[in-house]
C-alpha cells in the first residue's frame, strides 16, 4: 500500500519527535512492504520565518493533498508578542477547520508507573481512558471576538458558541468510541452557568436514545477535573467542549506518567490530522531529551484510523510497551534517562525485528 503523509514538523521539540516516529514509520513500511510518500512542510512558528506565514499556501496545498497529515508542535515564544490572530498557533486552528477535523481523541492510558508519578499505583490501576474533544467549534472559534475600546475602557471578547449540529456530531463519536469500549460516556459540561452547556446536554441525551447499549453520565467540569485525579479507573470515554478538552487532556496525561505520552487524532473530514498532545516545550529543544512516544503513538493511530493499518498499529504500540518494560524512557519519566534516539531506536528496532 502506498501510504501518502504530509509532514509538519513545526517547531520546539516537533522536529524531534517527528524524526523517532518517521523512524518508527520506515520499519513499519519496510517490513508489511508498503511505500512511502511523505513530505515536510513549513507550519507554525517555522513557516512565519522561512515563508512570512504559520500556514504557507504551498503547506495548505500539501495539506489538501493526502489523506493524513503529521504534526509535531507548534508555538515559539519569539512570536509570543503578536496578536492572536498572527500567532503561530492560528495556524494549527486554520488547519483543523479547514480539513474539518472536529473529532479529537486523545487516549490516556496508564502503562508505565514512573518513579516521578505523583500518583499512588493503586489510582492508576486499570486506568483507560478516551477524551473525545470537540475541536473546530466553542470558545477558540467563537464571533464576535476581538479587542475594543481603548484605555481603562479596553475589552476583549471571545464567543462561546454551540449548535446543536456541532454537538450531535461529537456526541456520536463519543458513543460511538464507548460501544467499542467499556460502554460508559461520561459527558462534560457546566451547565449550572452556561447555556451552550444547557444545550450540550440536551442534545447529548437525545443522541443517547441511539445508544441503549451505552451508559451515560453527566458530569460538571470542574468535578470531572477532581475525578480524574480521584477515580480515574472510573472514566471510559469523556465527552467534551473544545476548551474543557484542551484543559483536561493536560490534566490527564499526567496519568499516564508525562505530557510526553499522550497521542491524539484529529477526525471527522476526509483527511486525518495526528499530533502529540504536548506543545513544542522550547525550554527543552536540542536537548535529546524530548519524549517521543506520544508523536509514536499517534503514528500508530494514523496507521489505524487513515490506512486502517490495524496489525501495523499494534506492533508500533507493542514497540512502545517493549520500551517501556526495558525502561528504555526519556527524562521526563525516569532518574536513569534514556535519550529521545534511544527511544526512537528501540521501538524501530522492536518494530524490525518482530
Ligand atoms: C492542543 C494545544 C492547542 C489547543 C494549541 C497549541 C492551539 O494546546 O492541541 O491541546 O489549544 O488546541
Ligand atoms: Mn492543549
Amino acid at each position: 500500500m502506498k501510504l501518502s503523509i504530509t509532514i509538519l514538523p513545526g517547531d520546539g521539540i516537533g522536529p524531534e519527535v517527528v524524526a523517532e516516529a518517521m523512524k518508527v514509520l520506515e520499519a513499519v513500511a519496510s517490513k508489511f512492504g508498503h511505500e512511502l510518500d511523505v513530505s515536510a512542510h513549513p507550519f507554525g512558528s517555522s513557516g512565519l520565518e522561512s515563508a512570512g506565514s504559520g500556514f504557507p499556501d504551498e503547506t495548505r496545498d500539501a495539506c489538501m493533498s493526502s489523506p493524513a497529515i503529521f504534526l509535531g508542535a507548534v508555538g515559539d515564544p519569539r512570536h509570543d508578542h503578536l496578536p492572536p490572530n498572527e500567532r503561530p498557533e492560528k495556524a494549527l486552528l486554520h488547519l483543523r477547520r479547514l480539513i474539518e477535523s472536529f473529532a479529537n481523541l486523545r487516549p490516556v492510558v496508564a502503562q508505565f508507573v514512573s518513579p516521578t508519578s505523583p500518583f499512588k499505583s493503586e489510582t492508576l490501576k486499570g486506568v483507560d481512558l478516551l477524551i473525545v474533544r470537540e475541536l473546530t467549534g466553542g470558545l477558540y472559534f467563537g464571533e464576535p471576538r476581538g479587542f475594543e475600546g481603548e484605555g481603562k475602557d479596553r475589552r476583549a471578547i471571545n464567543t462561546l458558541r454551540y449548535s446543536t449540529h456541532e454537538i450531535d456530531r461529537i456526541a456520536r463519536v463519543g458513543f460511538d468510541a464507548a460501544m467499542k469500549r467499556r460502554r460508559h460516556v461520561t459527558s462534560v459540561d457546566k451547565s449550572n452557568v452556561l447555556e451552550t452547556s444547557k444545550l450540550w446536554r440536551e442534545v447529548v441525551d437525545s443522541v443517547a436514545k441511539d445508544y441503549p447499549d451505552v451508559k451515560l453520565e453527566h458530569m460538571l467540569v470542574d468535578r470531572a477535573a477532581m475525578e480524574i485525579i480521584a477515580n480515574p479507573a472510573s472514566i471510559d470515554v469523556m465527552l467534551t467542549s473544545n476548551l474543557f478538552g484542551d484543559i483536561l487532556s493536560d490534566e490527564a496525561s499526567m496519568l499516564a506518567g508525562s505530557m510526553g505520552l499522550l497521542p491524539s487524532a484529529s477526525l471527522g473530514g476526509k483527511i486525518g490530522l495526528y499530533e502529540p498532545v504536548h506543545g513544542s516545550a522550547p525550554d527543552i529543544v536540542g536537548k535529546g531529551i524530548a519524549n517521543p512516544v506520544g508523536a509514536i503513538a499517534s503514528m500508530a493511530m494514523m496507521l489505524l484510523y487513515s490506512f486502517d493499518l490495524e496489525d501495523e498499529a499494534k506492533l508500533v504500540e507493542r514497540g512502545i510497551e517493549s520500551s517501556f518494560a526495558a525502561g528504555c524512557v526519556t527524562a521526563d519519566l525516569s532518574d536513569t534517562p534514556k535519550s529521545t534516539e534511544d527511544v526512537g531506536d528501540h521501538i524501530a528496532r522492536f518494530v524490525a525485528d518482530a
